[in-house]
């Protein structure tokens, strides 16, 4: 089997982690830079990544995530949040960024400023906004997955949890920023019976359709 697909079999949505078990710094910043190099729609970022170790904040985010013990186990629990909304400001900042790294004069990007307003500001993307940088922060846990199977890093992504109760647990309500989801990473406990059990999938040819 070769590595990438050794890494996806090994990978698995942990149960139980094991508490004693904390990832190497040296790891944590390629996971964080996974997230940080991840793809995004326009390239807009519309995201942010609490990795939380305080471990009282954890025990209040456990009890509003159907006590699910990954919270509390886990040695790095990272919380997704998306934008509640891109404006112009927003849109302008990431384009002078891009004309500064680029090195492209500000002028030639006059076109994609304005396709991009035209979208996420006021057009068809603005009127789902919040929706629209969910599927952003989607996109990064999965990167965050893959990179984290490849180090043989284990994770859970987490949705059972209560965005409401997270947004004010972390302060959010006065910024422009909410919960989306989460995922605890770390590593697998010994008796984590999930461990050894067989991956559940439809069969791939009723998933995967070549059309030639
Ligand atoms: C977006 C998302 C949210 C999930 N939320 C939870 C969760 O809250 N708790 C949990 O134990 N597993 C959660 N899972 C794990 C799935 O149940 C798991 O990925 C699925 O059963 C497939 O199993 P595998 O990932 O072990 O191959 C979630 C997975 C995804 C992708």
């Amino acid at each position: 089997m070769n590595q990438v697909l050794e890494a996806l079999q090994w990978r698995y949505a942990v149960k139980l982690f094991d508490p004693s078990k904390s990832i190497a710094e040296e790891d944590i910043h390629t996971l964080k830079s996974s997230l940080h190099l991840s793809a995004s729609s326009y390239g807009l970022q519309p995201w942010k990544f609490l990795f939380i170790q305080n471990k009282d904040l954890r025990e209040k985010l456990k009890a509003k995530s159907w006590n699910q013990k990954q919270v509390s186990d886990c040695s790095h629990y990272v919380v997704f949040l998306a934008t509640k909304t891109i404006n112009d400001e927003y849109v302008k900042n990431y384009v002078n960024l891009m004309s500064i790294i680029r090195s492209v004069p500000i002028d030639k990007l006059s076109g994609l400023h304005k396709a991009i307003y035209n979208d996420v500001v006021t057009g068809p993307r603005s009127k789902i906004s919040q929706e629209w940088a969910s599927r952003q922060c989607y996109i990064a846990l999965g990167s965050l997955l893959t990179a984290a199977a490849i180090l043989r890093v284990d994770a859970c992504p987490m949705e059972g949890l209560d965005p409401a109760a997270y947004d004010e647990i972390l302060q959010l309500r006065n910024t422009n920023y909410f919960t989306v989801m989460a995922c605890a990473l770390g590593y697998r406990s010994e008796s984590d019976v999930l461990a050894t059990a067989e991956k559940v999938r439809f069969p791939i040819e009723s998933v995967i359709e070549d059309i030639i």
